[in-house]
């Protein structure tokens, strides 16, 4: 059975942001869906659809670094153990299409920084700058709040950004003010009729990063992984799922235990810290899961077998 899955983000979702993000779903439904016969084709289009939208924390709605730059991550894996990533990337917001293009033209499997700029380049993409007016609104408040310690977050030095490792307890503190900061990482994982699968995610990171943080989202096994019988994308707080190395830990237990694609999130996500994180997944059979221990998660499927997409704020 064809299925295709796909999220926009875990986190604390407000109903306002909630109807958007799955309206931007569907749309990404739609757009993967149209490419369904072979899987990769059907996840990259799902993820490029979310980044040209600028919905989403991706693309060209990426959230800013510290220093007001969009750095973009980006993976796509397929079940054939091929594996195409990003990081850091400045030069376009089509993240997806360039990490596509390192696992087909290259013999790596991740590009970073000035060297996925060039190769970005290299591929033919046009430069585009990156970050709608309203991220760009949204980060000179926030760094304000940020400097000032409005809110009761304490205060922030900003002049030596990367020597003070004290700005990130404030920017904790910030996020429970606005748990929006945290949410809008995409990804879309598919398995066509002939069984193969393909997963992909593409984020712009968490807002206010330090420059030069990679996330779980451009990190094999970490944030997106794929293999002969399933495929994962995950979202929520980058630094938890690489330390869990989560869709891989949860592509184990499906091997192992045999409980089906949703006990093995279930199991994997019981013993993460809390309100950090959000997972799809499919197996060859189009089975699927979602799993979060966030308050939200977004998502939406849809497959040959049932009638209408399902999708949830669940
Ligand atoms: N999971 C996306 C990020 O932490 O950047």
């Amino acid at each position: 059975m064809r299925r295709l899955i796909v999220h926009g983000g875990a986190g604390r979702i407000a109903p306002e942001h909630g109807a958007e993000a799955l309206e931007g779903l569907s749309g990404a439904l739609e757009a993967g869906w149209g490419e369904i016969d072979d899987a990769t084709e059907a996840a990259v289009a799902a993820v490029r659809w979310m980044e040209d939208s600028g919905k989403f924390n991706c693309g060209r709605g990426a959230v800013l670094n510290l220093q007001g730059r969009a750095e973009l991550d980006a993976a796509l894996m397929t079940g054939r153990q091929q594996a195409g990533a990003v990081s850091n990337l400045t030069y376009t917001p089509k993240a997806i299409a360039v990490a596509r293009k390192v696992m087909e033209e290259t013999p790596h499997v991740l590009l970073c920084g000035r060297g996925a700029d060039r190769f970005a380049k290299a591929m033919g993409f046009p430069r585009e700058t990156i970050g709608t007016s309203a991220r760009r609104k949204l980060y000179r408040e926030l760094r304000s709040d940020l400097v000032n310690g409005r809110g009761g977050h304490g205060r922030w030095s900003d002049r030596k950004p990367s020597r003070h490792p004290a700005w990130w307890e404030p920017l904790k503190r910030l996020v429970h003010v606005h748990p929006e900061l945290l949410h809008g990482t995409v990804g879309a994982v598919a398995v066509d009729a002939r069984g193969r699968i393909a997963a992909a995610t593409s984020t712009g990171g968490i807002f206010l990063k330090m420059e030069g943080r990679v996330s779980d989202s451009s990190l094999v096994g970490c944030g997106t992984y794929a293999d002969r019988d399933v495929g994962l994308s995950a979202t929520g707080i980058g630094e938890v799922i690489i330390r869990y190395t989560l869709t891989r830990s949860i592509a184990e237990l499906y091997h192992l235990r045999h409980e089906g694609v949703q006990a093995a999130a279930d199991r994997a996500l019981a013993t993460l810290p809390r309100d950090a994180v959000g997972v799809i997944a499919l197996d060859r059979k189009g089975r699927f899961a979602v799993a979060k221990n966030t308050k939200n998660l977004a998502w939406a499927t849809r497959s040959d077998g049932e009638r209408s997409v399902r999708q949830g704020l669940s």
